[in-house]
């Protein structure tokens, strides 16, 4: 039971209103958004309606100019990539930013290699870094044959996973993922939106940003619907379904036309 006397919980992410602007271009206009912990928010909007650049303001890549962010209540300012790591927020960019030529282990532990004391120097410890990719691997479900392999060779449902495995690896409060299953075939969806699933289960609030709607209410707890530059509708994914969000995506964009229009003449 719940009335006004009862504190709602604290969001691990809240997000008030946001405003970026790229020269000319407004593409935040007061982006206000929250996650639970453990939540999984699909975030969708049309092409252009800045959710990658929202994304990017939450994982401190792009530094906007009003708004605030706040994490489990304490409000933060994040200059650089590493100081959204520092508060636990880790994005997954679909480019992925792999390379391609390291192998598999080498990717997960890209810049923080574990290393031993050989004759008095610091070396590369080869075999625990192999052993520490495969319980890593294996504790996510993530079936990788071989941690040697270097990645350019592995589908892209197996880099996607790399890609993922690393983010987790830093041990986040938030994931970020935009377009993580843009390009992938129907089984490597499925095991990336097991993931997602794996992930929130242990606590993780996850923002999934995709144009795959049906996979959105495969994992999602909540659904935002963002339109040029503003959020226009926020749902409860077992309040909603698939055509209602198209109509929240589309509607807009035609309702606004047909008001340009309106005005025009
Ligand atoms: N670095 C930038 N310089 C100039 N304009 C930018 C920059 N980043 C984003 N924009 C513009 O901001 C708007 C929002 O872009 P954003 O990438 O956030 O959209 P999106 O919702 O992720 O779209 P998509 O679904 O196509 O990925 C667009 O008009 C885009 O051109
Ligand atoms: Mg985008």
């Amino acid at each position: 039971m719940s009335d006004e006397s009862t504190p709602r919980p604290v969001p691990r992410v809240r997000m008030r209103n946001i405003v970026k602007s790229f020269g000319a271009v407004q593409s935040l206009r007061g982006v206000s958004l929250e996650v639970a912990p453990g939540e999984v928010l699909g975030l969708v909007g049309d092409n252009g309606a800045g959710k990658s650049t929202v994304s990017k303001v939450l994982s401190g890549a792009v530094v906007p100019d009003g708004g605030t962010i706040e994490i489990d209540g304490q409000a933060v300012h994040f200059d650089q990539p590493g100081d959204a790591r520092r508060h636990h927020i880790e994005m997954v960019y679909q480019d992925l930013s792999l390379c391609d030529t390291i192998d598999v282990a080498g990717n997960l532990f890209l810049g923080r290699e574990p290393t031993k004391r050989v004759l008095g120097v610091n070396v590369l410890d080869h075999r625990k870094m192999h052993r520490e990719a495969r319980q890593m691997l294996q504790g996510l479900g993530i079936r990788i044959p071989d941690t040697h392999v270097d990645v350019e060779h592995l589908s892209g449902g197996q880099r996607q996973a790399i890609a993922i495995s690393r983010a987790i690896s830093f041990g986040p409060k938030v994931l970020i993922m935009d377009e993580p299953t843009a390009a992938l075939a129907v089984a490597e969806v499925e095991a990336v939106l097991e993931l997602v699933r794996v992930i929130s289960a242990s606590g993780v609030s996850v923002i999934l940003i995709s144009h795959r709607l049906q996979d959105l209410f495969l994992v999602c707890d909540r659904i935002s619907v963002m339109y040029e530059g503003k959020n226009v509708a926020d749902r409860n994914i077992g309040e909603t379904n698939l055509e209602e969000v198209v109509e929240l995506i589309v509607g807009h964009k035609f309702s606004a036309r047909s008001a340009r229009a309106l005005a025009e003449h």
